[in-house]
């Protein structure tokens, strides 16, 4: 019987996850209990297996498509999704004052970016989870550790170069250079209703265009499946900086 490597991670997490790389205990239990049973039924499956996957048939990219969902984003037509990421992160915004008149203002995104390629081509329900349970988890304090529960590998980081250029930097270490997509957000839609909402709700999908200063092919971005990150509808009792947690899978596309 072959188990695919990435889901052994997962059952070892399993067992092995302590509460304490949650950053709050809210809500999270159930999500976290549907996602391992997800993963057990998912193991149970292969067990029965007549053909057991093959190692070279375990991560193959042409099986990645974005979640049917994000369909009313441009569509990615005659590109190819080349990596998926878990990011985690924040989203940032700054209040002019703590009254109801005003507005909280975005002024970007600083998230860690987390390679999940795999599991978008394998198990794309399981990844789609993923984001419910992982804003929860606080980023770990290695840098280069893997992300649990599903220890993904970091990939990249993700970050505004200025205030309209969303980046994704894929050069993690030396051997692993993967390019730079600088983009412009060019179209977005409101979360789909049962989105993971934390306390203000979850930040829109967004679709985001390649632009001058890309190191690479990439071409397009897509922000899907996201959880939590969204402000207070007005500065209220805010303070005059403050961060949303929140996480959310991308889709990168040449
Ligand atoms: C946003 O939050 C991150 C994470 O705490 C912080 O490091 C960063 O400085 C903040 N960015 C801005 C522009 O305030
Ligand atoms: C992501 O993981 C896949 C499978 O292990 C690997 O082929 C790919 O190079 C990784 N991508 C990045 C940007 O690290
Ligand atoms: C932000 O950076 C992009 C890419 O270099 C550039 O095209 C744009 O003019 C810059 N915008 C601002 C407001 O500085």
């Amino acid at each position: 019987m072959y188990i695919l490597p990435w889901l052994l991670c997962l059952v070892a997490v399993s067992t092995a996850a302590p509460a304490t790389f949650y950053d709050d205990a809210y809500d999270y239990s159930d999500n976290l209990l549907n996602y391992y049973g997800k993963v057990s039924k998912k193991i149970n499956k292969l067990r029965h297996t007549s053909s057991p996957t093959k190692a070279s048939e375990s991560c193959d990219r042409s099986k990645i498509s974005l979640p049917a969902y994000a369909s009313s984003l441009p569509s990615p037509t005659g590109l190819t999704a080349t990596y998926v990421a878990l990011g985690r992160g924040t989203q940032n915004y700054t209040c002019a004052d703590s009254t109801a008149s005003s507005t909280p203002v975005a002024i970007g995104a600083v998230a860690n970016l987390y390679n999940a390629t795999c599991l978008a081509a394998n198990e794309p329900d399981l990844l789609a989870d993923l984001p419910t349970i992982a804003y929860k988890i606080a980023l770990p304090t290695n840098e280069y550790a893997t992300f649990p529960p599903a220890n993904l590998e970091l990939m990249g980081h993700h970050f505004f170069y200025n205030a309209t250029t969303p980046e994704f930097n894929l050069d993690t270490t030396k051997d692993k250079q993967y390019g730079i997509a600088m983009t412009n957000k060019e179209d977005s839609i409101n979360a789909p209703s049962d989105a993971t909402k934390g306390e203000y709700g979850a930040v829109t999908w967004l679709y985001l265009e390649a632009v001058a200063g890309t190191v690479g092919d990439y071409k397009a971005v897509y922000r899907v499946d996201t959880a939590s990150g969204n402000c207070p509808t007005t500065c209220k009792g805010m303070p005059s900086a403050f961060e949303i947690q929140y996480a959310a899978v991308y889709y990168f596309y040449t």
